[in-house]
């Protein structure tokens, strides 16, 4: 019985230890550092309303970047069937094309029916298969190198990562936000420009 107990007490501060510590500042960050806002965003590729939130946001930020950082989280939602290797040929691009990120995402916005319908179908190796080939076409990057990548641990790991960091700041679905650090979940329902100056003119 006292074993049983100790080996709980064990288990549960072993339990509090897992989240890992990032090798770096989480998410892929856009504009620059000197502004007064970070706008954390956080995305999963097979959420239609990440999709629907995007093009407005990023045309904001375009415009605004002088003062707003923008930085991407992905977290793969779980009841997306496919986000999480989709998700991971994302942060291939991410960690070796950054400058192609954005067009991934854009891609896959658009094509999201794809992964969440007709991949249904698909084995593991024909989901790859496909990803890799998508990938090509929404960035440029060679078939080969995403396929390679997918079989590898260390973007499965990096993603994985991602997950817990998102999930420890209590991030529950996409798109949702982060104001310099503190949520904002009136930020979810922004689709346009103009709803994002409105959301960032009712701030302060
Ligand atoms: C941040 O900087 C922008 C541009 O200079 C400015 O319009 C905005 O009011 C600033 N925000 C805060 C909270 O000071
Ligand atoms: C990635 O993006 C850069 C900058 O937009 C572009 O010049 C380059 O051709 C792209 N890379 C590939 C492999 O297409």
């Amino acid at each position: 019985m006292k074993a049983g107990i100790i080996f709980v007490l064990a288990a549960l501060t072993f339990a509090q230890q897992v989240q890992p510590i990032p090798g770096a500042m989480d998410g892929i960050s856009y504009g620059s550092l000197a502004g007064n806002t970070t706008l954390d965003v956080f995305f999963d590729h097979l959420c239609d309303g990440s999709a629907e939130a995007w093009p407005g946001l990023y045309s904001f930020w375009s415009s605004n970047q002088d003062w707003l950082r923008m930085v991407i989280h992905i977290y793969p939602l779980p009841y997306h069937y496919y986000s999480f290797s989709v998700g991971e040929a994302g942060r291939f691009i991410q960690t070796m094309y950054p400058a192609n990120f954005t067009s991934f995402l854009s891609w896959f916005f658009q094509h999201q029916s794809k992964y969440l319908d007709a991949a249904q179908a698909w084995d593991q190796s024909q989901l790859y298969t496909n990803l890799a080939h998508d990938t090509q076409t929404a960035t440029g990057v060679p078939f080969s190198l995403t396929e390679e990548a997918l079989n590898k641990d260390s973007y499965d790991w990096s993603l994985r990562v991602s997950w817990k960091y998102a999930a420890s700041k209590g991030i529950t679905g996409t798109p949702q936000y982060m104001v310099n650090g503190i949520w904002t979940p009136g930020a979810s329902n922004c689709v346009t420009v103009q709803d994002w100056q409105s959301f960032f003119s009712s701030l302060y």
